[in-house]
């Protein structure tokens, strides 16, 4: 049997960004996904992480579909 490695799923890695001109502070991003999205000292959104952490694909996605400013993009 051989050894089952560390399957690298590099290309499947989400990743969000906020643009911050977008951005007015509805906070639906974080209400929806805090483990990805949290709101600085004037409530506007910060991408607290690099990569979207597994299992977390869907909530984000939809955090980045509620914003009506529709600042968030993701890759
Ligand atoms: Fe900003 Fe949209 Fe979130 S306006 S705080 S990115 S819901």
């Amino acid at each position: 049997m051989g050894i089952v490695g560390h399957v690298l799923t590099e290309g499947n890695l989400m990743k969000v960004t906020v643009d911050p001109d977008r951005c007015q502070g509805h906070a639906q991003c974080w209400e929806i996904c805090p483990e990805v999205f949290g709101l600085d000292e004037e409530g506007h959104s910060v991408v607290l992480v690099g990569e979207v952490p597994a299992g977390l694909e869907a909530k984000a996605s939809r955090a980045a579909g509620n914003c009506p400013e529709r600042a968030i993009t993701v890759d």
